[in-house]
């Protein structure tokens, strides 16, 4: 039973957390391609660049300040044109899906980005990712394009599905091309 669940900025002391959560993901699913644990000095230059460059990296916590999932959002691409779209990721950990927390991550990432003026925000999720696709589906994300076979992990290919959201609402919706 998760009881109240709060949302912060995370801080150093939040890593190893954060940490354990990206490598469960990596050991048990396929939501992330990597395949090699991330080490405490990858996950540290990560969260080191996002507050460099002013991009959050937020922590649900319970009450205990346990942490029960991450979210953040960066650069889609790295040339200039690519500038106002961001992508970004969600993790919760496993014994605490299902209570809401990832979309009250995902919400926050979009309310920050919206407020930061970026204007297109990205999943690149798994395609059969369910539970994501579903989370996306609900927090107003459509479905854009899927890159057949594009990935490989535990001896299988992996098709990546692409969703986008509107950020800034006034704006008409883009049509998919
Ligand atoms: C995907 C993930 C972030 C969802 O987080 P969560 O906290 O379990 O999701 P929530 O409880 O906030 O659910 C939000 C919505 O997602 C959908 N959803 C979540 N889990 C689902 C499941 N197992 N099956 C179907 N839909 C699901 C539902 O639409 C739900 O809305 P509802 O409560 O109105 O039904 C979580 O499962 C996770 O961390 N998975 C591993 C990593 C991952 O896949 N990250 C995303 C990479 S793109």
């Amino acid at each position: 039973m998760i009881g109240t669940v709060i949302l912060r900025a995370a801080r150093d002391g939040d890593l190893d957390a954060i940490l354990t959560i990206t490598n469960d993901a990596i050991a048990h699913s396929d939501a992330i391609w990597a395949i090699s644990p991330m080490t405490r000095d990858q996950r540290a230059a990560w969260f080191a660049d996002r507050t460099k460059a002013g991009l959050p990296v937020l922590v649900a916590t319970d009450a205990a300040e346990t942490v029960l999932g991450f979210g953040s959002y960066g650069p889609f691409r790295l040339y200039e044109g690519y500038r106002r779209t961001i992508e970004h990721s969600v993790y919760v950990a496993a014994n605490a899906r299902g209570c809401g927390i990832g979309r009250m991550l995902l919400d926050a990432l979009i309310a920050e980005a919206t407020a930061q003026g970026f204007h297109i925000m990205i999943g690149a999720i798994t395609a059969d990712n369910a539970p994501s696709i579903a989370l996306h589906r609900a927090a107003g994300f459509t479905e854009s394009a899927v890159l057949p076979q594009v990935g490989q992990k535990f001896g299988r290919w992996l098709d990546l599905l692409l969703m986008y959201r509107l950020l800034d609402q006034s704006q008409p919706e883009p049509h998919q091309p």
